[in-house]
């Protein structure tokens, strides 16, 4: 589950090139992949155009519509993957438990050469380079994850 604040912007795009990776190696369906934002102010919209724009450049298709993060999200994934400090202090929040709480990781923390504060820049005030720069950011990571979860799985 990736988690953002608008779910219009950095995660759905985390989502839709991770669904990507691993239909390129073949392993479409195999791993449940989501996306939310902490925030309801987009809820049902689609994704931002500026963001599909970028990715579809790359070939990934997104196709989401925005939805809130819930407690209950917890119960079905392993990992809650959050695009900045901010996003990550308010899903660790709403865990109810350790075992929630263990759950919770700052995306960026799975690329060797990210550096603190581990974030993927909000894009939404910002102009189209802000978009590049976060499609460069989540596409590594995603590959350094899909290593990571693939061998414990
Ligand atoms: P996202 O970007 O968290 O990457 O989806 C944002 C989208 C919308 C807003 C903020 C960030 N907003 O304030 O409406």
């Amino acid at each position: 589950m990736f988690v953002c604040l608008g779910n219009i912007c950095r995660s759905p795009l985390a989502h839709a090139v991770v669904e990507h990776k691993l239909s390129e190696r073949g392993l479409s369906g195999s791993i449940e992949v989501e996306s939310s934002g902490t925030s309801g102010y987009h809820i049902g919209e689609r994704s931002d155009a500026r963001m599909r724009t970028v990715a579809a450049r790359y070939g990934v298709n997104i196709n989401h519509r925005s939805r809130q993060f819930q407690t209950g999200d917890f119960d079905f994934y392993d990992l809650v993957l959050t695009m900045d400090q901010s996003n990550y202090a308010d899903v660790i929040r709403l865990a109810r438990s350790d075992s929630d709480k263990k759950k919770v990781k700052v995306f960026l923390q799975y690329d060797p050469e990210s550096t603190p504060p581990h974030e993927v820049p909000d894009p939404y005030y910002g102009g189209s380079k802000g978009f590049d720069t976060v499609y460069a950011m989540v596409n590594r990571a995603a590959d350094a994850l899909i290593d990571s979860v693939l061998e414990v799985v």
